[in-house]
């Protein structure tokens, strides 16, 4: 089976990057990615993307009209292509049975209800969102259950994880077809092929590890600041055991990202579906731990600043989950600020990369305000860390921005209130010279 043509159903920070990097790599294959989102679509067109990604810009640049091409024309994208991703969004839900633990699969439902009222042709369809064990189940029947005479459908799963693919299905054809897509790029035997239900559960359980590293080093940084160890130390000599590994060992504010908290509640859930709770509750530990590290951290900048910061300027720099991305789902930084502001603190923000409107949604929206307009009044946006600084009682550091380790803190210290104090909660800055400027210092995991 040769592929010609794929469509991929959601053009977010999944499908977006994943089909730019299969255009680059498969010149011989024409890659269409849709969304309903007109905005975003448009936004994938112009000159500024709605991603920011280290090296996006330029693949999409060199491939976007010639065999890269983004567009709202969904039925056209569906018809023409041998091969659809459906990474379309799966949030937590916020609603009725499963609230704040399930996925919610209503957009994986309606993407493939589309395939199946819009395919003329046989068609693979892979499921690329993450999604409880068994979802692809869901795909198949609504597909199965609405094909059109002379239509035939063959599920994978192969959901996103860096550079590895998994996928399954009876039509082993299907998942020869796909990886001859992957071994454009990928060795051979860097692809890995497993049945449907292992490949779902294999992206919950990745990610749940992941995150659990960072709980485990979180937890012990609680210790060491109770006892005068250093998890940075700790971290090193742990790390240095092969079994262990040094990598994701970095003790911070918390995790954020769309994807661990999400999938962990996700499995918590199919735990307790599958009336396994003491397995449920065992994971159930990794997001509440991450929960207590973010409002130790927030509960320290409070009692540090005489327990109260009403009417106080307090600059935030950083709002991403993470540096190198302007992405803030599920960011400490958010916690951090709404805590702060519902303490009646003035919030001075700073983020390199994150747009001004965003910080505003993720600040006033209904889900973390019932007061979006006082929050609004308490928060200012600012182009320049020395800006944000300027007059501040405080800094808080909940990104991990380069930029931040290279910043004239002799300068900022000159512009701040006094006393003046930094709560680094990244780990990234030269403690010792801050503290011989003048700063108070606070950080994650050691006392200073
Ligand atoms: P996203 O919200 O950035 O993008 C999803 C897009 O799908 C949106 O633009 C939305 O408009 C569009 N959409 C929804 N229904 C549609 C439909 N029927 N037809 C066309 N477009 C539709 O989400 P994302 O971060 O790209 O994540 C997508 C999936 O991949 C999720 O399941 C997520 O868990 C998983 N994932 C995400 C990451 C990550 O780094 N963000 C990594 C691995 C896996
Ligand atoms: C994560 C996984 O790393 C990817 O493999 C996976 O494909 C993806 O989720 C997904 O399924 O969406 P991502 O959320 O982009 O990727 O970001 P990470 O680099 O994993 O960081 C997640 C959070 O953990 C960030 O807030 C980061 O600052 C924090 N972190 C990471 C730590 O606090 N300490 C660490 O040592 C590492």
């Amino acid at each position: 089976m040769v592929i010609e043509k794929i469509c991929c159903l959601g053009a977010g920070y999944v499908g977006g990057p994943t089909c730019s990097v299969i255009a680059l790599k498969c010149p011989n294959i024409t890659v269409t990615v849709c969304d309903k989102s007109v905005e975003r679509i448009n936004q994938w067109n112009s000159e500024k993307l709605p991603i920011y990604e280290p090296g996006l810009d330029e693949v999409v640049k060199k491939c976007r009209g010639k065999n890269l091409f983004f567009s709202t024309d969904i039925a056209k994208g569906i018809q023409e292509a041998d091969l659809i991703f459906i990474s379309v969004n799966t949030p937590t839900k916020t609603f009725g049975n499963g609230k704040g633990r399930a996925a919610d699969l209503k957009y994986i439902e309606s993407a493939a209800r589309m395939i199946a009222d819009l395919a003329t042709s046989n068609k693979i369809v892979v499921e690329k969102s993450t999604v409880p064990v068994k979802a692809a189940e869901i795909i198949m029947k609504i597909l199965r259950a609405n094909t059109k005479p002379g239509v035939e459908y063959q599920i994978l799963s192969n959901p996103e994880f860096l550079a590895e693919g998994t996928a399954h299905s009876r039509g082993q054809k299907a998942v020869q077809a796909l990886c001859w897509v992957y071994e454009h790029w990928i060795p051979a035997k860097n692809i890995l092929t497993t049945n449907t239900w292992s490949s779902e559960l294999s992206k919950l359980a990745a990610n749940a590890f992941l995150a659990q590293r960072i709980s485990s080093i979180n937890s012990l940084s609680a210790v060491c600041e109770a006892t005068g160890a250093d998890v940075s130390e700790v971290a090193r000599a742990v790390g240095r055991d092969s079994r262990i590994g040094p990598k994701f060992l970095e003790a911070s504010i918390g995790f954020g990202g769309s994807c661990f908290q999400k999938d962990i509640l996700n499995l918590i859930y199919l735990c307790e579906c599958l009336n396994l709770p003491e397995v449920a509750a065992y994971w159930q530990q990794v997001v509440s731990l991450n929960d207590y590290q973010k409002t130790r951290f927030t509960r320290k900048v409070i009692e540090s600043l005489f327990n109260t910061v009403s009417d106080k300027k307090i600059a935030i720099l950083g709002f991403s989950f993470k540096k190198n991305t302007g992405d803030t789902r599920e960011s400490p930084a958010i916690y951090v600020s709404n805590t702060l502001l519902d303490e009646g603190a003035k919030l001075h923000i700073y983020d390199p990369k994150v747009e001004v409107d965003q910080i505003y949604y993720e600040l006033t929206n209904a889900y973390v305000t019932s007061e979006p307009e006082r929050v609004r009044k308490n928060i200012q946006i600012h182009d320049t860390a020395y800006s944000a600084v300027t007059g501040a009682h405080a800094i808080v550091l909940c990104t991990e921005w380069d930029e931040f380790k290279e910043l004239d803190f002799k300068k900022i210290y000159d512009a701040m209130m006094k006393p003046a104090y930094i709560f680094d909660g990244r780990k990234i800055l030269d403690h010792e010279a801050l503290i011989n400027i003048g700063f108070h210092v606070q950080t994650i995991g050691k006392r200073l």
